[in-house]
């Protein structure tokens, strides 16, 4: 109300006075009047308008959402921008005296690309503390192939400390083959769990008996595909099971991904989190099998991640999971970081949980 007369007194002191000053400029008398009405009449009309429109303050609050909004999904799409410094160890003597492997003769750093736009996201790497922050209560799925069992030991070794006790046992008992695996992290009351499944059918199925229990996950991170081109090797069946698996994560989205609120956390917002493990530059002539070399050429390859684009299962294409590109890092990152050509140093799978926190950190609206 008080408002209201502030505004009365204001439009007043404008009509009175702007003709008057008016005046001052030697305008004739019949303009002065032209202009005092003129300025009347539209003034009333603003005020009779005014409770028609939504007020100032929504306008305002609407458009910055909006830009918020922007600036979420642009830094979803740089998040993956990462460049890699590999380099020749200084000291290949003690490599060679500790038994280490090819790998240890490398020092692997890498950090997001010093882009503008890339800057102005403020991606940073998570310590211990932030991410038990983050994933505080919270309940996370890594499903797939081994891709996805080195991004679960990655996660936990960021969560636990690399040289922890508990690591040891983590590590143990998470490389006895193709099995399932599950630990809680009583400190902050985080369930991670590994779900072996190498086909697409098996993530399938996974996401399925979610549906059934309907009891969601947190956050699903999972990838696919390695198996597939060995053993069915048939593209189009490959992006046929995706498309499958996609329609099916969409149809269990409990929340659309706009309704959430930011909280202490991300077991707080009530939305699943998925991720996508993107499949690595297979470097043919360093497989190990013969099998494998002829079965997972370049071509077949290329083919396989020409049927992952048009399943638009990936967020990039409108699909509901945000790619963690492991793609670009392991070719950025090179041969000097792999063994097997398949299998990578842990540096990139570091790279990959990295990325998901923060686009974790985006998604739920949060700043550490
Ligand atoms: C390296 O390997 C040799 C032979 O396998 C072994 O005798 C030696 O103890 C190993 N050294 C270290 C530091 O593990
Ligand atoms: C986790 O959440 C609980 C309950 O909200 C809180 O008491 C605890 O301090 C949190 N722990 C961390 C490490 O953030
Ligand atoms: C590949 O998969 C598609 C779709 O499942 C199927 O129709 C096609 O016959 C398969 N091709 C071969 C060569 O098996």
């Amino acid at each position: 109300m008080i408002g209201a007369i502030h505004f009365g007194v204001l439009a007043a002191c404008f009509v009175l006075f702007v003709p008057m000053a008016m005046a001052g400029w030697h305008l004739s008398r019949n303009k002065m009047l032209f202009f005092s009405c003129a300025l009347f009449i539209s003034l009333a009309v603003c005020v009779h308008l005014t409770p028609y429109f939504p007020s100032v303050s929504d306008i305002v609050a609407s458009v910055s959402s909006v830009v918020v909004y922007d600036h979420r999904v642009s830094c979803i799409n740089e998040v993956n921008q990462i460049v890699w410094d590999v380099k020749p160890r200084p000291n290949p003597e003690s490599v060679r005296r500790n038994n280490g492997s090819k790998l240890d003769y490398f020092d692997k750093n890498w950090d997001w690309m010093k882009s503008r736009k890339v800057l102005s996201c403020e991606f940073q790497k998570l310590d211990k503390f932030d991410v038990s922050e983050l994933l505080n209560g919270s309940w996370v799925v890594v499903a797939g192939d081994s891709q996805a069992r080195f991004v679960a030991l990655s996660l936990m070794n960021l969560m636990l400390g690399p040289d922890s006790e508990a690591m040891d046992s983590v590590k143990s008992d998470l490389f006895r083959r193709h099995s399932d695996y599950s630990i809680v992290v009583k400190e902050i009351g985080m369930k991670l769990e590994f779900v072996w499944a190498p086909y697409e059918k098996d993530l399938d199925d996974l996401v399925l008996s979610y549906k059934k229990k309907n009891k969601y996950p947190d956050v699903v991170i999972m990838g696919s595909g390695l198996w597939h081109m060995l053993h069915v090797n048939n593209a189009s069946d490959f992006g046929y099971r995706l498309k499958q698996l996609s329609s099916h994560v969409e149809s269990l989205m409990p929340f659309s991904p706009k309704e959430q609120e930011g909280r202490g956390s991300v077991s707080g917002s009530r939305s699943m989190h998925l991720f996508w493990i993107g499949m690595p530059v297979l470097i043919n002539g360093m497989l190990n099998t013969e099998e494998k070399k002829v079965k997972m050429s370049d071509t077949v390859w290329h083919e396989y991640d020409r049927s992952l684009g048009e399943s638009k299962i990936l967020r990039q294409m409108g699909g509901p999971l945000i790619l963690l590109d492991i793609q670009s890092f392991t070719w950025n990152c090179g041969p000097q970081c792999t063994i097997d050509g398949m299998h990578y140093d842990s540096a990139v799978y570091d790279a990959a949980v990295h990325v998901m926190l923060n686009a974790l950190l985006i998604e739920s609206h949060q700043t550490l």
